[in-house]
């Protein structure tokens, strides 16, 4: 990665050079015709794995189609955004005012978005949210120029409440973290669950992203109901496993939840996590030659696995590269642009998307059960779901 430090110098070099009068406004023009491209994730805290899956997932899809965009070069920006919702603005302006990216890609937490989002709006720059689900983003406050390739909060959970009172659980405690993102996954949870005949008896919750679990373990134990479901991801979420095992509940009162509970935390959750029933729209073992290529591809460049994040950091790859083709790198086309990416369908490893009209993605939602350190895929919990959209209307 060029460091800003370099890109800097490098441009006052070229000044410098330039008024000698030499070869240089040539390789000032191809310098200035690399397309910007800002990453802003988390690479600290709870969430900073999900940082690093995203951009390896938006790496690897653009190194495949030769490192290129519309046949541009890239320069890329990086900065760590910490999944702290009070810098969100500053740190969205870091790359949109002062590194001034063509795209702003970017970011896991719901609330951070929100200051991405108004950021954004502000100044037209096209953004390409890689994970985080807040409503507003593709509701409310949709816009032409910002696209979403993961979810929305309330998409998982949506397929999740009809599975459980199908298992039998008639009662059931939620509880997630104190933010948009489980508030919303909320929503999701209480329209199928109680739509199935369940009903919620108590919602439990804790600030982000706190992981003191015990006193709401101890209260779940008392209240004794049919299951449990939660919204967790990340660190905490690994850390809930552990701690709902420790607590003497695991086998007892069974857990499920959307599905990011199990994403990147199996190896750090160990046993713990076996049997555990989500919705996502990834899985560990679809087994279709797509993600069969795609997981073997990610293995062997980041000696790891890949993970829902990886996938939707990879997705947001292919649709940018898609779009950039359309307009044959001409990024300044944004009428072209938008409608190429507005009518894409992403192949995607999780297998083939399509957009919806306020920019987030229609489709399945698979039914997964944990088994020996992989989300394994046993069902279909909905099909092509959308998200409502509700009160988006495009500028
Ligand atoms: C969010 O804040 O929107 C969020 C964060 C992590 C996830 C999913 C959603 O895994």
């Amino acid at each position: 990665m060029t460091s800003r430090r370099l890109v800097l110098s490098r441009g006052a070099a070229l000044v410098g050079a330039a008024s000698t009068g030499l070869l240089l406004p040539q390789i000032a023009r191809a310098q200035g015709n690399k397309v910007r491209v800002g990453l802003m994730l988390p690479y600290t805290g709870t969430f900073a794995q999900l940082g690093v899956a995203i951009e390896n997932g938006v790496r690897m899809a653009i190194d495949e189609r030769g490192g290129k965009l519309g046949g541009r070069d890239i320069e890329w920006f990086k900065v760590d955004d910490e999944a702290e919702p009070s810098k969100g603005i500053e740190n969205a302006n870091k790359l949109v005012l002062r590194d001034k990216v063509d795209v702003l890609i970017g970011t896991v937490h719901s609330g951070v978005q929100m200051g991405i989002q108004k950021v954004v709006r502000d100044n037209g720059t096209l953004c390409l949210i890689p994970n985080a689900g807040v409503h507003a983003a593709t509701r409310a406050l949709c816009a032409p120029n910002v696209f979403r390739t993961s979810f929305t909060n309330s998409q998982p959970t949506l397929a999740l409440g009809d599975v459980m009172v199908k298992k039998g659980h008639k009662k059931a405690v939620w509880i997630t973290w104190k933010y948009a993102a489980g508030d919303e996954a909320f929503e999701g949870f209480k329209e199928s669950y109680t739509k199935a005949g369940g009903t919620i008896i108590k919602e439990l919750g804790l600030p982000f992203p706190q992981v003191e679990f015990q006193a709401l373990l101890t209260e779940i134990a008392a209240l004794k109901p049919d299951a449990v479901a939660c919204f967790f991801a990340g660190g905490g979420a690994a850390k809930f496993i552990k701690d709902y095992a420790a607590a003497g509940l695991k086998g007892k009162i069974p857990l499920y939840g959307s599905g990011f509970l199990t994403e990147g935390v199996l190896d750090a959750a160990g046993p713990a996590a076996d049997g555990i029933i989500t919705t996502m729209h990834y899985g560990d073992s679809l087994n279709t030659p797509r993600d069969n290529k795609f997981r073997l591809d990610y293995a062997k460049t980041f000696r790891m696995q890949p993970d829902v994040y990886a996938v939707q950091g990879y997705d947001t790859g292919l649709l940018l590269s898609q779009g950039m083709a359309a307009v044959k790198g001409d990024i300044g086309n944004k009428a072209a642009l938008y409608k190429a990416m507005e009518s894409a369908t992403i192949d995607s490893p999780r297998g083939k998307w399509t957009m919806s009209k306020s920019h987030n993605p229609v489709q399945d939602m698979y039914l997964r059960v944990v088994e020996n350190k992989e989300n394994k895929v046993i069902g279909i919990a909905a099909k092509a779901l959308a998200d409502s959209g509700a009160g988006c209307k495009m500028a």
